[in-house]
């Protein structure tokens, strides 16, 4: 590796270009899921760090704006230049701070040069719109404008990935950014900070606060001058956030929870449905929001799946994520085993039938980190717990239905709506399940995870809030629509009266 991971090394706060030890000299160990290790130790700041965070940003902000977007976009593309060169590095970096499995690291990194290059070439287009005006000779137009200093709120399971998400976005359309990574995952934010610092991002464009949300999140909700939240993260935490920015009149996009279903219909081709489901189940350990935790399955094939599951489940290798032949890593910490043990109790207690797993995986090389056995359980209902409410851990439920309609039923019968997947060979099945799942996004004959940047992402009910990360869309939560009128009559032409 180029960089030399130091160990028991302190992290430091990125603001105004400089690099700053926390006033509060408060510090968190990162561990390692995998072994507990410590990794680094996170910096605990406050409100200080997010006041002068802030101030730097208002200020860089001004001049950025004024960068041609085209320019501020270059920028972009060195990012994505060093990410592309650091890619290995940033893997490794990345397995051992979250405990996804190496590949998954790489295809999360790639994930962030993919946006790079993308948000980049949208420094070329930032496209607004035409239009006729209603008065002769005048001409009318709309333009995106930014908002200003924005913050960003990210979390552990993806921590690269939805920084640029977010950060790209913001940084091409000409804001300057606050950013608070989640505490357990620091090393990429320190990484890409660095990679900002040296692709020439002007000081101030983009500054990192470490510390809790309780700290440094309520910090930023009390700015006045960042007047765009955007946050990924649990539910509430993300009602909180939207409560006091709702107070303030600040702009807030929220990217939550989610419950989301595979549909196995009768003439699915059941390996193709068996891959799909143990990809979107099990890979990131189940952390992912869009991972798949019911599986609704045509009565017809019940057995069959169950079997053929269990089959493929019991190959699994579980372990370090950084040894190539590791299939599932650990979970992120103590409190997420916790949590998913209990549901696996709730799940016994409701009826549920466990086919397999369920377990905190304590022997041999396990005892060492946070793993959790991979677990099917069948002969769910719709109504159980485990069938409702987001697990986040290596956990799908079976549910038997008798026809596609009830399928929907159940998967839009949730509180969340972020993605949803159907396996069937019937065109008309394909056309009616893409209208009817109520969820933001929709796979056919794939599992539920997997998004591409370059489309929205982000779902609807208790997932979000109506905005979206990702493609175009993103665009909209970091820019003010901008209604410019020219009027070239050389007379006062009123809107509405002057109609003749
Ligand atoms: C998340 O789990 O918060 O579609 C993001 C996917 C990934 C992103 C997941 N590209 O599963």
């Amino acid at each position: 590796m180029s960089r030399q991971l130091i160990k028991d090394e302190k992290l430091r706060n990125y603001i105004n270009g400089k690099w700053f030890f926390p006033s509060t000299e408060k510090y968190a160990d990162v561990k390692n899921p995998a072994n507990l290790e410590t990794l680094v130790q996170v910096p605990l700041s406050g409100e200080a760090e997010v006041a002068a965070a802030t101030g730097a940003a208002k200020i860089a902000q001004k001049k950025w704006a004024l960068v041609p977007a085209p320019q501020r976009a270059e920028v972009l593309y060195r990012v994505g230049l060093l990410m592309k060169e650091r890619k290995e590095d940033l893997s490794q970096l990345l397995t051992m701070e979250n405990g996804k499995v190496i590949e998954e690291a790489r295809g999360e990194v790639q994930e962030g040069i993919d946006m790079a290059f993308y948000m980049a070439g949208e420094g070329r287009r930032l496209f607004g719109q035409t239009t006729p005006s209603e008065l002769k000779d005048k001409f009318a137009m709309s333009v995106r404008a930014p908002v200003g200093v924005v913050g960003i709120i990210t979390p552990w399971n993806f921590p690269i990935a939805i920084a640029t998400w977010k950060s790209f976005p913001a940084i091409v359309a000409g804001n300057a950014v606050v950013w608070k990574p989640a505490t357990e995952t620091p090393i990429m934010a320190y990484e890409l900070a660095k990679i900002f610092e040296e692709a020439g991002l002007p000081k101030g464009v983009i500054n990192v606060v470490f510390g809790p949300g309780s700290t440094v999140g309520e910090a930023m909700l009390e700015q006045d001058d960042i007047r765009v939240i955007s946050f990924t993260g649990s539910n509430d935490v993300g009602r909180n956030i939207a409560a006091k920015c709702g107070e303030r009149l600040k702009k807030v996009s929220l990217e939550m929870g989610g419950k989301n279903a595979v549909i196995v219909m009768d003439d699915a081709d059941l390996s193709l449905a068996v891959e799909g489901i143990l990809w979107s189940a099990f890979g990131t350990s189940g952390q992912r929001c869009t991972a798949c935790s019911r599986v609704m399955v045509h009565e017809d094939l019940k057995e069959e799946l169950e079997e053929r599951l269990q089959v493929e489940i019991a190959k699994l290798t579980i372990g370090n994520g950084l040894d190539e032949s590791i299939k599932i890593g650990p979970v992120i910490n103590e409190s997420g085993l916790k949590k998913i043990k209990q549901y696996i109790n709730i799940g016994k207690d409701e009826g549920a039938r466990l086919l397999t797993g369920g377990y905190v995986m304590e022997s041999g090389e396990h005892a060492a980190g946070h793993y959790f056995a991979p677990t099917l359980f069948t002969d769910v209902t719709a109504d159980m717990r485990i069938a409702q409410e987001e697990i986040f851990g290596p956990v799908v439920s079976l549910i038997p239905v008798t026809s596609l309609e009830e399928a929907i039923e159940i998967n839009n019968q949730v509180e969340f709506g972020l993605s949803s997947s159907i396996f069937t060979r019937d065109v008309n099945k394909v056309f009616a399940a893409q209208r009817d799942l109520d969820t933001g996004i929709v796979y056919v004959n794939a599992g539920t995870t997997g998004a591409e940047i370059h489309l929205p992402f982000g779902g609807t009910k208790g997932t979000g809030n109506g905005h979206r990360d990702s493609g175009v869309a993103a665009l909209d939560v970091f820019t003010e629509w901008k209604a410019i009128y020219v009027d070239f009559s050389g007379k006062l032409q009123r809107a509405q009266i002057d109609v003749e």
